[in-house]
């Protein structure tokens, strides 16, 4: 059988991490085969697109270019390294996908939501994830999280480039309402991991009465 492809989105200090770890023990517990990965990155080609798009000497980097380079690292991850693994049985559980060059790209940078979700079937090679699970945050909190403490103008500038990609997410929401499962992310991390379990549990049951 082919393996569950998972993705978990949010913003920068949303706790994706943390939940993702939880989530790997979890199923490896109920005799799941996983494998963990991230995008940017997920393969050799993809970390050295990795590097170029987080570098902080990239700053004067075109969105079209940004769009482009996740794009291209996407197309490598998804044919080399997450396809081969699902059809090998392995659950995959992806730090973001495709949703994210929507929030980030399409919203953040304002490319326009729409844009860049009209690219998904081609970006993706058509992979779609089974589950995503959505950490919804308020920014200012993610940024309390992160220990950012300074706020001088750059900082407002950034609230909104977050508040923006929040905005993207919600429109991401209506648009897949059954693949992406909002996660209330504020609390600690085990409130919020009762609240992916849940989700999860729920899963099983429409899977099992199918
Ligand atoms: P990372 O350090 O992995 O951050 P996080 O732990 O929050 O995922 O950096 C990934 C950054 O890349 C993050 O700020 C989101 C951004 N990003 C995009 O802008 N577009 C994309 O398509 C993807 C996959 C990531």
């Amino acid at each position: 059988m082919r393996g569950l492809f998972i993705t978990f989105e949010g913003i920068d200090g949303s706790g994706k991490s943390t939940q993702i770890s939880r989530l790997r023990d979890y199923l490896v517990d109920k005799g799941y085969r996983v494998v963990l990965t991230r995008e940017p990155g997920g393969t050799s080609i993809g970390e050295k697109i990795r590097e170029l798009l987080l570098d902080r000497e990239s700053s004067g980097m075109h969105p079209l270019t940004e769009l482009f380079l996740y794009f291209a690292s996407r197309a490598q991850h998804a044919s080399e390294f997450i396809i081969p693994l699902l059809e090998q049985g392995v659950t995959v559980i992806s730090d973001r996908f495709h949703d994210s060059s929507v929030a980030y790209q399409g919203g953040g940078r304002k490319l326009g939501i729409e844009t860049v979700e009209d690219l998904r079937k081609l970006a993706t090679l058509g992979l779609e994830p089974d589950i995503t699970f959505y950490l919804n945050i308020d920014p200012t909190v993610a940024r309390e999280r992160m220990g950012n403490r300074m706020f001088d103008r750059l900082e407002a500038e950034k609230l909104g480039f977050y508040r923006r990609i929040q905005n993207a997410y919600g429109e991401l929401l209506k648009i897949y309402p059954g693949r992406i499962k909002l996660i209330d992310a504020s609390g600690t991390p085990d409130d919020v991991w009762k609240r992916i379990e849940q989700q999860i549990e729920h899963l099983w049951k429409d899977r099992r009465s199918r």
